[in-house]
């Protein structure tokens, strides 16, 4: 009997802060079964346990030597989220405070820390089947990746989310200075020199304000059903 098989395929979606990455990732990879793998998760953890260790962000060789020692592991639990462990610690509420959403951008500049990072991402991507989101996953963790889409909305729609996102979580925080710290985060990472978050010229773009979750899913599930399509073997 002749058949079909679906190849699974590399999903890499990049954006700004706030742009919507995190729930669409997670509901792609439901839709399809695939890993949904959170990077922003990995380089939170490393700057929550860096502040909570009284490193001065500042100092590339301490977070450095700290990222080197640090075991970092992302587990999915039973909502399709992900848990985020540093050294077996469940820190999942801790590394989206609004202390780690100050910090964490220059922690992510530090070419030695990306280094370490990108060689873990590209570790759990060899497989395939994975919905991998950041900054440079598209450019540089999976350049390769067989759907590339970079996600964007206004800075005030991305800013009116993010506090509806931390409300939730239990943190008081207003528009203006998430707003404010939305943009300063999008600067420098934007602008460092190692791997800045940019639309790379191959990328799907999709500009998601005023626009539902399950719209954006669609399309990036189409998009993944297209790429699968191109890929699949007869038996
Ligand atoms: O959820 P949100 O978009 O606010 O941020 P995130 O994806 O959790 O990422 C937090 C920070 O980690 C970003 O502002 C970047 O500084 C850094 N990051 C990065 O440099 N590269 C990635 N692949 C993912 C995140």
């Amino acid at each position: 009997m002749t058949g079909k098989t679906r190849r699974s395929v590399c999903i890499a979606i990049d954006g700004p802060a706030g742009a919507g990455k995190s729930t669409v990732a997670r509901e792609v990879a439901r839709t399809l079964g695939y890993t949904y793998i959170d990077t922003g998760a990995m380089y939170r953890a490393l700057t929550y346990k860096a502040l909570a260790s009284g490193l001065d962000v500042g100092d590339a060789p301490a977070i450095t030597s700290l990222a080197r020692s640090l075991d970092i592991s992302l587990k999915p639990d039973s909502n399709g989220s992900v848990r985020v462990f540093v050294d077996g610690i469940d820190v999942t509420r801790e590394v989206r405070s609004p202390e780690v959403n100050m910090m964490v951008s220059p922690v992510a500049a530090i070419p030695e820390v990306r280094a370490l990072m990108v060689e873990k991402q590209r570790a759990m991507a060899t497989a395939g089947g994975v919905v991998m989101e950041g900054r440079d996953i598209t450019t540089v963790v999976i350049p390769d990746a067989e759907v590339k889409v970079y996600l964007d909305a206004s800075p005030e729609e991305r800013a009116r989310r993010r506090v509806r996102e931390l409300r939730s979580s239990g943190y008081a925080v207003s528009v203006d200075e998430t707003l404010e710290e939305i943009k300063n985060r999008d600067a420098i990472d934007s602008q460092r020199e190692c791997s800045p978050l940019t639309k790379g010229e191959d990328a799907f773009v999709l500009d998601t304000t005023g626009m539902p979750v399950e719209s954006v899913v669609a399309h990036v599930v189409g998009l993944a059903r297209k790429a699968q399509e191109m890929r699949c073997t007869t038996t």
